[in-house]
């Protein structure tokens, strides 16, 4: 954090000092919510947790380096008292990004967030120092605790703003106020507790209509109800897409032989080619959402198609690609699913499968309401069409949809098969398993199908199975 004083700190929060013999003491090191995490300098908050109560942890924090406890109690050693520590860090971070010189981006939507920001971020920092949202950290004490980390030479910092409610982005615009605003799409995730299509909608435009004259909103052209946001907002519209009304977008786009996305990417300042290094069609839009904010921020054609071609992944089980010694070539993409990414995913494996054998290992997609069966049939079907060699669809009643879908489509036998869980399936892919071929795990986070990409990490050369 940029360094403040302890009285500055009580002020900004309305808290009073404690057992703080000398309130000029500056803190200087990262705001932290894990004991173990503190540094020196560090302001530790102390969270009351379903399970642990961190002002448990606050001599511990001190020991460690903490100047101060953030606390709703006194603790014993220094402490800023509050009544609420989420509000108290709340309006910490409002106080503090004032203070910054930095362009704040911050964007939302239903898939594809920590992917964009990564791709975000990535392409920034090649203009500027860039702070961004680590992982997924999206939420009402995530993201005050990113925008804390930012210091006096953070030019750019990048915040994943998530919702499962109304109002809940509107929060997070409230501590830290954009200039630029990205919402990618609205899709099904948490469709169940929003209430439908249009209720999520409302709720991720709430980020445009956060942002003042002088900002950008920048919206997704291929998508009707995040386009219709732009009547929400006073700033300026940027629309990025593969239609050809779009400000940014792709032409010419396709998968090359190893499932990577390849298109020109045309700007107001230009065009460009683009090559990525991620897989998988749907990063394409990511990308058209990553360079529309690059562009907004003054950098061209070229240095933004360099930059995302050079990009890498840098959040885990998102299409990553591992080669096992035996030339098996593992795909896991088991951080979740939708109809959208199933599809990509499935392309990009028969892409980078070509003569070779696929399979693609496949659970359910969470949260589709009434369109599951429909959504789950068609994605075995499009497994067929494509000619993916093998379809192991794992766990229950979506699993089984899937399977009768490609069934129905023609694929019978060993072509396609139903197993119970994460288990069956390592089971049956060990023996059947063979040098050259290339396995895709996909299904929504919580069939945790991850276990079997690692399960099969972890099974050596001779098909010998390592230690668990
Ligand atoms: N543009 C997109 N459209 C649809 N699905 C996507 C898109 N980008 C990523 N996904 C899918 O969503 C999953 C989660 O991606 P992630 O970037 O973590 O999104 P979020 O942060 O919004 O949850 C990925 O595994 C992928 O399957
Ligand atoms: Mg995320």
């Amino acid at each position: 954090m940029i360094a403040l004083s302890l009285a500055e700190i009580a002020e900004v929060v309305g808290g009073r000092t404690h057992d703080i013999p000398d309130p000029s003491v500056q803190v200087h090191g990262p705001v932290v919510i894990d004991s173990r995490k503190v540094a020196d300098g560090s302001l530790f908050a102390a969270f009351v947790g379903e399970h642990v109560d961190g002002h448990d942890y606050a001599d511990q924090a001190v020991q460690a380096g903490a100047v101060a406890v953030l606390a709703q109690h006194p603790v014993g050693v220094p402490a800023i008292v509050v009544e609420d520590v989420q509000t108290a860090l709340g309006a910490l971070a409002r106080h503090v990004v004032q203070r910054l010189g930095a362009t704040l981006v911050a964007l939302t939507g239903s898939a594809g967030k920590t992917s964009t920001k990564d791709l975000i971020a990535q392409v920034l920092a090649r203009k500027a120092p860039t702070v961004f949202t680590p992982g997924s950290l999206n939420n009402e004490i995530g993201l005050p605790l990113t925008a804390l980390s930012a210091t006096e030479e953070t030019k750019f910092l990048v915040l994943e703003m998530g919702a499962r409610g109304i109002g809940h982005i509107r929060y997070l615009t409230d501590l830290t106020p954009p200039k630029i605003g990205l919402v990618l799409n609205v899709g099904t995730a948490h469709i169940g507790e929003f209430g439908g299509r249009e209720q999520i909608a409302q709720a991720k435009g709430e980020l445009v209509e956060s942002l003042p004259a002088d900002g950008a909103a920048i919206l997704n052209a291929d998508d009707p109800l995040v386009r219709a946001m732009a009547s929400r907002t006073k700033a300026r519209v940027l629309l990025f897409g593969e239609t050809d009304e779009a400000d940014v977008r792709a032409e010419n786009v396709r998968l090359t032989d190893s499932g990577q996305p390849a298109f020109s990417l045309r700007t107001p300042s230009g065009c460009s080619e683009v090559t990525m290094r991620l897989y998988g069609e749907h990063h394409v839009s990511n990308a058209l959402a990553a360079a529309a904010v690059a562009h907004e921020l003054g950098m061209s054609a070229a240095e933004i198609a360099t930059a995302l071609s050079e990009a890498g992944s840098l959040s885990r089980w998102r299409m990553e690609v591992t080669e096992r010694p035996d030339g098996v070539t593992v795909v896991n993409d088991a951080y979740n699913a939708n109809p959208e990414s199933m599809r990509a995913a499935l392309r990009a494996l028969v892409a980078m499968g070509r003569g070779r054998r696929t399979w693609a290992v496949l659970g359910k997609m969470a949260e589709l309401g009434d369109e599951a069966l429909a959504e789950h049939d068609a994605v075995g079907r499009l497994a067929v069409r494509l000619n993916v060699s093998k379809l192991v669809a794992v766990g229950g009643r979506e699993a089984s949809w899937l399977q009768l879908g490609a069934y129905n489509e023609g694929s019978w036998g060993e072509e396609s098969v139903h197993v119970s869980d994460a288990q069956a399936a390592v089971d049956l892919l060990r023996s059947a398993l063979r040098p050259g071929d290339v396995v895709l795990v996909k299904a929504s986070r919580s069939v945790g199908l991850e276990s079997v990409a690692q399960a099969l990490l972890e099974t050596g050369a001779e098909g010998e199975v390592a230690a668990r």
